[in-house]
């Protein structure tokens, strides 16, 4: 027989779950890339979705597919068949300009090859996604506290090409927060660093999710860093294997 106490508490735990909104949803997603006359499947069968504040670790083997599908999330690229929300705007259905919208107002994404502007310093990689947006001043303040908080105070004016790859990542990462995005995704956000530096860009994320709730998507080979997420969902070729609630958390 039910325990109605228990009942209870799923119930209550059940209407608090309504109230939280998906603020990711990925439906019947494939992708294929055309490579010369051959097509190359890269994704495939792709069901999951995201609330509001949850914190997602993506794992699986090189090649499974993680960039590609982080890239597809973000409005970077479009499915081959399929759709991909961002709360209620089906992302695959805009246009580029509508996408780069939807980017600028939610999203934060930290890239695996960290694509900072080659030609703008650090101080000014960071300030783009807020300048964009037309708040300059803002962009400004944030961009100086932001790389303070990476631990790169002393390196704003710095080009790309003076910063080490550890460096660039975190610059790349300053970036990504800029905004306050709902919805970061990063792409091995600790691959390029130190254990100590990697430990403290690791606390700037999950500080983020306390902080302003962000929700967090997290592509990582190390398995350390998944088991601190709330849900890990898993890759490989393609496709998803496992999507479970992490046991440890
Ligand atoms: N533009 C493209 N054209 C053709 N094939 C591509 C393209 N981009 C990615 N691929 C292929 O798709 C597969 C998945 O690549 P992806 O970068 O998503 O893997 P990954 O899981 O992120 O790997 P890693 O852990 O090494 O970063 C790879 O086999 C890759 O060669
Ligand atoms: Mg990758």
């Amino acid at each position: 027989m039910n325990n109605p106490v228990l009942t209870d508490a799923q119930s209550h735990t059940d209407t608090l779950k309504k109230q939280m909104r998906d603020i990711l949803k990925v439906q019947d997603v494939s992708k294929t890339f055309k490579s010369g006359s051959r097509e190359v499947n890269v994704l495939s069968d792709i069901n999951f979705s995201i609330t509001e504040g949850e914190i997602v670790a993506i794992v699986g083997p090189s090649g499974s597919g993680k960039t590609t599908l982080l890239g597809l999330c973000a409005g970077l690229d479009h499915p081959t068949t399929g759709n991909i929300h961002i709360y209620d705007r089906d992302i695959s259905k805009l246009t580029e300009d509508e996408k780069a919208a939807i980017r600028n107002e939610y999203v934060g994404f930290i890239f695996q090859n960290f694509q900072l502007i080659p030609t703008l310093s650090a101080y000014e990689n960071v300030m783009v996604p807020l300048e964009l947006q037309g708040h300059s001043k803002l962009a400004r303040e944030r961009a100086r506290e932001l790389l303070d908080r990476v631990g790169l105070g002393d390196r704003m004016t710095h080009y790309p090409s003076q910063l080490s790859g550890g460096e660039q990542q975190r610059v790349s990462l300053a970036r990504a927060f800029c905004n306050n995005p709902k919805l970061l995704f990063a792409d091995e956000p600790t691959g390029n660093l130190d254990g100590d530096t990697g430990a403290k860009v690791e606390e700037l994320h999950f500080e983020l999710n306390k902080e302003q709730g962000t929700t967090l998507i997290i592509v990582s080979h190390d398995m350390e860093l998944a088991q601190k997420t709330g849900r890990i969902i898993r890759l490989r070729s393609g496709k998803i294997i496992s999507d479970q609630p992490n046991q440890n958390q």
